[in-house]
């Protein structure tokens, strides 16, 4: 971009370079009718313009700081500020002040322009930033009629206040899952994206050519964190998993991020017991964060930090639930016990009952291989999803199949080949040499903030959504 100078009045004091964000009285003194206030220079990119006879107030951003700037005299003349467009970026120097009295501006002040440069200056009518991101005049949120078209420009949709107020609560949300790992004195590991073995079934598996081998994108850390156990003791885990999802749903993801962790020496109602504190410890930390607290009431204005305890329901109760309130399986079907409770039907009893619920003791078959039978019922398994009204399902866990003869009953169970039991010689392994009673969870990052959000989807909770089909910007 060219750089397009004004001269700068070389008599005036040095201006001090700020961040917009500083607002404390010993940095910058604001001006007022008897008192100047201190000479800035400060970076922002055009938020908005308005015109008004001889001057030109410019409202300018910065992250979600803002700032409002007053041109007047022979700069609100010059050919850059007359057709200053949003979006384009650059540096002001003036005087800080106080906004006069009956008039509003962010935070109460305004810088009174008397030089700038510009470092880049974004276009005008067909391809100006307003033309290709609508904003809706009453909501201030992008206009949705089609949703495609702006996944395509995520790149410019991640500007606006909804897409930058999620991505904030989503970098909030990660700091405060690594607090509370923190304070529980558990420790965070880096397990492998590339791997040779799946964990959640082989329908989901991205498979690529290792140098001539199988391999496949991570589905969950979950086994390779169970080996750490031993050595680090309880850990988790922050990382990508990887689904090759062939539905587009409004919770599926192809690329998602997973909190995971694993506990060893516990029992599985401990295992209850940590999620249910993980989950109200993080919204708490949350919400101690006035701009975080403010996102979160504005776009979930009926938001309540969840109660303790949880509300626990077995998987045999949720199916007489669905059939006493006559929900339907996706085959118009009334729900049996061995059914897996489709996305739909799990929204709508979570909808209904509209509190987070442990569902917990699903039956073998419809879950994963390493989950244990729960003693006072074979039938089923010591397994758990939490559940929230909005999303469903946010965190599936399960304490861990820890004999050795029992490991291989389950691969044999679940159709595994014996070159297939082979290749996971090395979770295998954890069997051999000292099991121990252990589980573990996986809690989807997206979905979390969906629900405490309110989002219709987790496409707006991740910078750039993966599913079938998209794989860019
Ligand atoms: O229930 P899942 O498949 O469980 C596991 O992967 C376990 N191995 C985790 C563990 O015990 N360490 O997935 C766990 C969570 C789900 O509850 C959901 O929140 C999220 O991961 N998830 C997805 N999120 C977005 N897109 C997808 N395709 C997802 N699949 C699972």
């Amino acid at each position: 971009a060219k750089k397009i100078k004004v001269e700068e009045d070389s008599s005036l004091p040095a201006a001090k370079p700020i961040k917009m964000s500083v607002t404390d009285a010993d940095v910058v003194t604001l001006g007022t009718e008897g008192q100047k206030g201190t000479r800035v220079r400060v970076w922002g990119r055009v938020h908005t313009v308005r015109k008004q006879s001889q001057l030109v107030f410019v409202v300018l951003r910065a992250s979600d700081k803002k700032l409002q700037c007053l041109f007047s005299g022979q700069l609100a003349k010059t050919y850059d500020i007359l057709t200053l467009t949003p979006e384009t970026c650059l540096e002001v120097f003036g005087e800080m002040r106080s906004v006069p009295s009956g008039q509003k501006a962010p935070d109460d002040r305004e810088l009174i322009v008397d030089y700038y440069e510009i470092s880049g200056k974004a276009p005008e009518g067909d391809d100006s930033f307003a033309t290709r991101i609508p904003l809706d005049p009453k909501t201030g949120e992008v206009r949705s009629d089609d949703k495609e078209a702006f996944y395509d420009i995520r790149h410019l949709v991640l500007r606006t206040e909804l897409a930058s107020s999620l991505m904030r609560v989503r970098s909030a949300t990660k700091k405060a899952f690594r607090q509370v790992y923190q304070e529980l004195d558990i420790e965070e590991a880096d397990p492998p994206a590339l791997v040779q073995t799946q964990c959640e079934g082989g329908s989901t598996l991205f498979e690529f050519d290792y140098y001539g081998q199988k391999a496949y994108l991570t589905q969950s850390s979950q086994l390779y964190l169970e080996t750490l156990l031993p050595s680090l003791g309880d850990c988790y885990c922050i990382e990508k998993s990887f689904r090759a999802e062939k539905s587009l749903t409004r919770r599926h993801l192809s690329e998602y991020l997973h909190v995971e962790a694993e506990l060893d020496f516990i029992q599985f109602t401990d295992l209850l017991a940590h999620i249910e504190h993980i989950i109200c410890r993080v919204i708490d930390i949350l919400m101690a964060q006035p701009a975080i607290k403010s996102i979160i009431e504005k776009l979930h204005p009926e938001f309540k930090p969840p109660q303790r305890p949880f509300m626990r329901m077995k998987y045999a109760e949720a199916i007489d639930w669905l059939r006493d309130e006559g929900i339907l399986t996706d085959e118009g079907k009334p729900h049996e016990f061995g059914d897996d409770i489709a996305e739909a039907a799990e929204r709508r009893m979570t909808d209904k009952i509209g509190k987070p619920i442990l569902l917990t003791h699903f039956p073998g078959p419809i879950k994963s291989f390493y989950m244990p039978p729960d003693a006072a019922d074979p039938r089923v398994t010591e397994s758990v999803d939490v559940l929230m009204p909005g999303v469903g399902e946010i965190v599936g866990g399960s304490m861990r199949i820890y004999d050795y003869e029992q490991i291989i009953a389950a691969y044999k169970r679940d159709g595994f080949t014996q070159k297939e039991i082979e290749s996971y010689f090395w979770y295998t392994d954890q069997r051999k040499y000292g099991g121990s009673p252990h589980g573990g969870y996986g809690l989807g990052l997206e979905r979390f903030i969906a629900w405490l959000c309110k989002q219709h989807t987790v496409r707006e909770t991740t910078m750039y959504p993966r599913y079938m089909g998209r794989c860019k910007p």
